[in-house]
């Protein structure tokens, strides 16, 4: 049986994140009531969320949108809504850690995280109805595998592996972490990064709190190699006023990626400006027979997130 149709594990998995959060549940709901009551409407409220998914370029995503006079961004993640300890620090907090709004300016940030906290999408809806207004969701995906070998690079960056050299470590690694040690399937139990791309579970939990159309999805296998239709799409979702998106990005052959451009008229001059090194790196070399598994291990996620959003990602089915 395929693992989406394990509800069972999806429900297991579901009632031990409640049990987790139960603790924590009455002390947070009244750090942030005591917090409500205070009046915080002097600060700006954030407009839209780009909401995940880890390695599915958010941070592309961000960078690009920010080119856009009308747009303000956090650099730095908040998680405030996926973190007990930034929650309950309350409202205040969170307003604080978001950019001044200048007339006009649509205010945001980026925390991947969230798409996948269990929390957090109630969390969200609690936030618009005591604030009264409505925030747009951005929700960036990719090729599940990628993603998931994305995310094993950086956890090998982490570990100063090196991609090539230590190939057959890296593979060995993967190995242990999404295979069960007895069946030799597929598990998320053991990775987080095998759950992540199963984005289909994580959009269905969205999709109970918030009106689908207030969740914007973004393609980004598409946006590596055409940012301009991706950005188009988001600037129409954000009602954004014309720009020249076209003019805003250059192929940089070195990188292999698109890095951003943007004409100074005071200094006559174009500034660049590509990603940092951490994005865009190396992937490793994953043994036929694993990235089989892995393609095959996903279709059945892939083809309920087509068959939920009518979006063809073209990835396997
Ligand atoms: P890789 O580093 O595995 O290639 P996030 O910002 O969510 O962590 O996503 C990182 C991914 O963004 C990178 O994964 C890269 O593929 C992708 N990406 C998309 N557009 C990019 C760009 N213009 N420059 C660099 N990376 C980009």
């Amino acid at each position: 049986m395929n693992a989406f149709l394990n509800s069972s594990k999806l429900t297991r998995d579901k009632i031990r994140s409640h049990a987790r959060l139960a603790s924590s549940k009455e002390r947070e709901e009244g750090a942030y009531r005591a917090i409500l009551n205070r009046n915080v409407s002097r600060l700006s409220y954030p407009d839209f969320l780009v909401i995940g998914a880890r390695k599915c370029g958010t941070r592309a995503l961000l960078t690009m949108l920010n080119l856009h006079p009308q747009i303000a961004v956090s650099g730095p993640e908040i998680h405030f809504f996926d973190l007990d300890e930034n929650y309950e620090r309350g409202v205040d907090w969170y307003l604080r850690q978001l950019p001044a709004r200048r007339p006009g300016q649509l205010i945001g940030e980026k925390t991947p995280a969230y798409f996948v906290a269990i929390h957090v999408p109630e969390r969200i809806r609690k936030f618009e109805k005591e604030v009264g207004k409505r925030i747009k969701l951005i929700l960036t995906v990719r090729e599940p595998v990628t993603r998931v070998v994305s995310d094993l690079t950086q956890s090998v960056a982490q570990m100063n592996w090196n991609v090539e050299a230590d190939s057959d470590r890296i593979n060995n690694f993967v190995k242990e972490k999404a295979f069960h040690p007895l069946s030799g399937k597929v598990t998320d139990e053991q990775w987080q990064a095998i759950g992540v791309s199963q984005y289909a579970y994580h959009l269905e939990k969205w999709w109970k709190e918030f009106p689908k159309s207030q969740i914007h999805i973004v393609n980004g296998d598409r946006l590596i190699t055409n940012p301009l239709s991706e950005m188009i799409q988001v600037s129409q979702y954000l009602n954004l006023s014309p720009f020249d998106w076209e003019s805003s990005f250059y192929f940089n052959k070195t990188r292999g990626f698109y890095c951003l451009q943007r004409y100074i008229r005071d200094l006559s001059s174009t500034k660049i400006k590509c990603l940092g090194d951490t994005k865009g790196r190396p992937h490793p070399k994953i043994e036929e027979k694993i990235y089989s598994q892995l393609l095959e291990y996903y279709k059945p996620w892939n083809k309920k997130l087509t068959e939920m959003t009518g979006i063809d990602f073209e990835w396997a089915i």
